[in-house]
């Protein structure tokens, strides 16, 4: 199906009658022991069959290692899949897999759990900001770069969700209806590409069941397709929690079960093979799986590991150049690039100017090394003579932001961070400990005793007025201050879902009057205990004295009048693009959209910045001068931004379409019917199904700073060729866009795409391979070509379609 072939992973050639031999000195107990994670994260090691313990880790935007919460270790941060996608650049891809791998040989992994390669069928899914593109094709091709990429650094990819989990509502049970052919030419070729071209040594199957049979069970799409059809010769593991069977889900090809320990599998699965209910091959087949994947990994004793590359030096250049190469120019009348020498003032405005969203939420959440704000870009590439305004504008958050670890000390022993005391009913004290402020929360086992936590902190006060302190996670929970009275709230959690819990934790604002200065402050909990699992956790945010949203309106609307360019930058956050739920609108939160038409008629000179992992909506899209679309950016985001607003090319194109307005959204409900959700709409998603009116950027959209003539296409062996040229005065990067007119009242669909690279005044020819099954169809159970000729559409996004030319 590769219309132009990665090199693939150069597996490493594995001996696999070593495998059998290793495999033949294992008791039953052992083999069954294998198939089940020892923590949370890890496999246990085997030693009589030389097998040390193996590390999985998330995942898509940079390895978190081996722990969730506020003890993540600080790793690099990558920009969002969505912007990657953005490059349309399997190249790019392959290169962000690369430095992945390596930091994650670094943090001693062997299993990267990434890439996710779900569709963004609606955009309101959850996880869209975590997944490529509406497109199967240009996910596909994504996908096998960086699962390619991660591969080549002894780090096993994880291509996943294995399949239909394409939104997150009651993502655990729904059972996504898909018929085979839309299954085939639409949601699969992702998995099938990163499977049988790039070679991925995992797949993750899905929480959610496909035509009725929950994929963890789903023999037809594990065993028949995926192992049968498509030859996968590596491990299939349950996505976290989604193994609920023994005998079913060990017979339809499941081979590893996580977390552990405990699960479905352990003694009933070594009594299900004793009594014959399920075969013995079929879990020595799991064995050797398991084996073969520590083979390519580094993970089995007399087998060399393929040697660990080193993170580059340039990293952080790499990251940023990854950064500048997924953001999108949506539009420019010309104000950008800026011209450094033209400005004295600045105004950078905006709730993403202050609260940088490098990242979005869930598993894919890493704790970055260390994240390159806006202000910190721009100061780079400005100096120090240009005066930089900074205002918030609005305040759209829900929840604050980490108690910052200046401002708090445990009150014990001085040092920063916070004291967190478990007491028993009696009042008695069960243990008192220093804990760090965690970047974001940490979770904590309650021993049964245990009915009360509290968290004790010094604040130190920066300023008089209303402070905000927010409490994370449920129970009932108290907030002391000497001289108030203090004050309550409870916050419960319905259902047994642990997910929700560290994935989605509550979150309560409390809010005290205080002068600058000391405070010693106290929050009690008493954890909800009526939930299957013994776990809560904690943590506290923070947000010092400030104006209300009308007095920043105005402030900001005044720092844009005052300035010779004002640059807006608003979005959205790790907590609203997150797993575990979707998106309810797909309006900007709070009064962000105000907030931009407001410096826009402060200031005609206004750049508009999104920050944001997927679609929302930009109902005054025409107003600015310019509209960059930054994605979550990653670590070096910041600099990312400075550097395209100064005049770096930006290389993206949208793997997604934008849409005027919800109205338009071709797919637009994810909420299950009694547990079904039906695909109705077939292969129609994303721009195939959007009517031309409701398009506000189409897919495939992104502008240059030079300009693009369309010249001539002609097709050759497989191929278009079709030659542009940039009839700018400044070097330039174009996508140039293939699309299969079906002429059978179909859209047009994506056949194939290719990125050139052209000085002034130059031609530069573009070579599109489109491979047969690009252009096949799956009837009947197979895939067949229709008869020819193939008409392509050639140009820069699926609504600019210039050039035309056949294919025999
Ligand atoms: C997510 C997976 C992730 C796993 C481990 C699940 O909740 O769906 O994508 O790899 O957790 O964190």
């Amino acid at each position: 199906m590769n219309h132009h072939r990665p090199e693939g992973t150069p597996a490493p050639a594995v001996d696999e009658t070593d495998l059998s031999r290793r495999l033949a000195a294992m008791t039953l107990k052992e083999k069954v022991c294998l198939l089940t994670g020892a923590d949370a994260w890890t496999l246990p090691p085997v030693e009589t069959a030389g097998l040390a313990a193996m590390m999985l880790s998330d995942g898509p935007v940079g390895p978190r290692g081996a722990s969730f919460g506020g003890n993540t270790p600080a790793s690099l941060l990558f920009p969002s899949p969505t912007s990657l996608a953005a490059t349309w650049d399997e190249e790019d891809a392959r290169e962000a897999g690369r430095l992945m791998g390596a930091q994650a040989r670094r943090m001693g992994l062997h299993v990267l759990l990434a890439p996710t390669v779900n569709l963004h069928r609606s955009p309101l899914g959850g996880r869209h900001f975590e997944c490529y593109s509406e497109d199967p094709l240009l996910t596909a091709r994504i996908a096998a770069g960086f699962v390619g990429g991660v591969q080549s650094a002894g780090v096993a990819a994880t291509a996943k969700h294995f399949v239909g989990n394409d939104s997150e509502t009651e993502r655990m049970t729904f059972d996504a209806r898909i018929d085979e052919a839309t299954l085939r030419q639409v949601y699969l070729p992702p998995f099938e590409a990163a499977v049988r071209e790039a070679g991925a040594w995992v797949v993750m199957a899905a929480y959610n069941g496909v035509n009725g049979q929950s994929m963890t069970e789903n023999r037809r799409l594990l065993a028949d397709v995926l192992k049968g059809e498509w030859d996968f010769d590596g491990v299939v593991v349950s996505d976290w929690m989604a193994a609920r069977s023994t005998e079913e889900t060990a017979l339809a090809g499941l081979d590893v079960v996580m977390p552990g320990p405990g699960g479905p599998w352990g003694d009933a699965l070594v009594a299900a093979v004793e009594d014959g209910r399920v075969p013995a091959r079929v879990v020595d087949d799991k064995v050797l799986r398991v084996l073969r994947l520590a083979a390519r990994t580094g993970a089995l004793d007399g087998i060399p590991a393929t040697p660990a590359p080193a993170v580059p030096d340039d990293v952080r250049m790499r990251l940023r150049q990854l950064a500048v190469r997924g953001s999108v120019l949506l539009r420019n009348d010309g104000l950008l690039p800026l011209r450094p020498r033209e400005l004295t003032r600045v105004a950078l405005i905006g709730p993403n100017a202050v609260r940088f969203a490098a990242q979005g939420g869930g598993s894919a959440h890493v704790t970055a090394e260390h994240v390159v704000t806006p202000l910190e870009g721009l100061r780079r590439v400005l100096g120090d003579d240009v005066e930089i305004t900074v205002r918030p504008g609005v305040f759209p958050h829900a929840k604050l932001l980490p108690l910052p670890a200046d401002l708090a000390v445990d009150p014990v022993t001085g040092e920063p961070g916070v004291r967190l005391e478990l007491r028993a009913a009696d009042g008695a004290a069960v243990s008192a400990e220093h804990r760090q402020i965690a970047p974001w929360w940490f979770p904590i086992v309650l021993a049964e005793e245990v009915t009360e936590l509290a968290l004790r902190a010094r604040l130190t006060l920066t300023a008089s007025g209303t402070h905000r302190l927010s409490v994370l996670g449920t129970g009932r929970h108290t907030l002391r201050v000497p001289g108030r009275q203090d004050q309550h709230h409870e916050q419960l959690q319905d259902g047994d879902d642990i997910a929700a819990l560290l994935l989605n934790p509550p979150s309560h604002t409390f809010t005290f009057t205080a002068e600058a200065g000391e405070v010693e402050i106290e929050v009690l909990t008493t954890p909800q205990r009526n939930l299957p699992y013994p776990v809560t956790l904690a943590g506290l945010g923070y947000e010092p004295p400030r104006g209300d949203d009308d007095d920043e309106l105005t402030a900001a609307a005044e720092a844009a009048r005052d300035a010779d360019v004002a640059i807006v930058m608003v979005g959205s956050d790790a907590d609203t693009e997150t797993e575990n739920l979707d998106r309810t609108t797909l309006a900007l939160h709070g009064r962000q959209d105000e907030l931009v038409r407001r410096v826009c008629a402060a200031n005609p000179r206004t750049v508009v910045v999104v920050n944001a992992g997927a679609p929302w909506l930009m109902p005054w899209a025409a107003e600015p001068a310019a509209l960059l679309w930054s994605w979550f950016p990653g670590q070096e985001g910041g600099d990312a931004i400075a550097d395209i607003l100064l005049g770096s090319e930006p290389g993206g194109r949208l793997p997604t379409t934008f849409p005027v307005a919800e109205k338009d959204v071709p797919i637009l409900d994810t909420r299950p019917v009694n547990g079904v959700l039906e695909y109705t709409e077939g292969e129609h998603i994303g721009y195939r199904a959007y009517r031309p009116g409701g398009v506000l950027f189409p897919f495939g959209h992104g502008l240059s700073y030079t300009t693009w003539e369309y010249l001539h296409a002609t097709a050759s062996d497989g191929a278009v060729e079709v030659t542009i040229r940039n009839g700018g005065d400044r070097p330039g990067r174009e996508v140039v866009q293939a699309y299969l007119e079906t002429g059978q009242g179909e859209p047009p669909r994506l056949a194939g795409f290719a990125a050139v690279e052209a000085g002034p005044g130059q031609s530069v020819t573009a070579r599109i391979e489109v491979a047969a099954r690009t252009l096949s169809r799956w009837n009947d159970g197979r895939w067949t070509l229709p008869a020819g000729p193939h008409r392509l559409l050639l140009g820069r996004s699926a609504t600019d379609l210039p050039l035309t030319c056949t294919l025999d």
